[in-house]
């Protein structure tokens, strides 16, 4: 069965695509011209040219390999992390204002108990760490930033253990508010004095 002459299969040529119309014929089948839009074949044409530059760039000269470029980015990262780390550490007077009082140091006792009695001892008098109720001073310089500074960064040669990244800040604070109200108190049954005397 023969459909060549139904209406469906004729050629239907818009008024307006007529110049689009291609001059060849296949038997009787005729071919539109569409040609793709412009912005289409910029596109088309810069992925080709950008694909021939980022391959001479990466693989016939220098530039640089996914691990190069992950080195890079992670010794930045590294970087910031020290910094804000340093930034973190740093001692703040108003945080130690504020526990600089009573309270501070009662719950200051409390996070000594915890943490610091195995080497201190009750009441801070000395066993494998120094006294803390002398005046005399070893690695921190009697003032509540030095205290701060050693709690923080430990003095850790000599067996004091850093514990800027296993208390909170609320807590060294504290502790340091504690530290502070027993110094120069003489506790009984202390430990000899060690380092130098420092005279307030
Ligand atoms: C594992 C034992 C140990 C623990 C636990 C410990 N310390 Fe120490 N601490 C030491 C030793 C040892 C020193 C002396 C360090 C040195 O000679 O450099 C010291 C030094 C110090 C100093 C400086 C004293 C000086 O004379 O300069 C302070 C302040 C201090 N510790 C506070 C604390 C606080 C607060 C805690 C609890 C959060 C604590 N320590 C927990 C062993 C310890």
């Amino acid at each position: 069965m023969s459909n060549s002459n139904n209406e469906d299969t004729k050629l239907h040529v818009e008024a307006d695509e007529k110049h689009l119309l291609l001059d060849h014929n296949y038997d009787g089948i005729h071919e539109l011209n569409h040609p793709l839009p412009s912005w289409w074949n910029f596109i088309f044409w810069a992925a080709i040219v950008y694909a021939i530059g980022y391959f001479i760039y990466f693989q016939i000269m220098s530039g640089p390999t996914l691990r190069e470029e992950f080195k890079k980015d992670y010794s930045k990262t590294m970087l910031l992390q020290d910094e804000y780390k340093k930034r973190n550490s740093m001692y703040k007077p108003e945080l130690y204002a504020a526990v600089a009082n009573d309270e501070g140091i009662k719950k200051g006792a409390e996070v000594f108990v915890n943490n610091c009695l195995p080497c201190h001892a009750e009441g801070g008098r000395g066993d494998i760490g120094p006294n803390l109720t002398d005046e005399f001073w070893i690695v921190a310089k009697s003032t509540p930033e030095t205290i701060y500074n050693v709690v923080y960064n430990g003095s850790e040669a000599n067996g004091m253990p850093p514990w800027g990244e296993v208390l909170s800040s609320e807590e060294i604070y504290l502790a340091v508010s504690y530290v502070s109200s027993i110094k120069n108190t003489h506790i009984k049954g202390g430990k000899a004095p060690q380092g130098e005397k420092i005279d307030e």
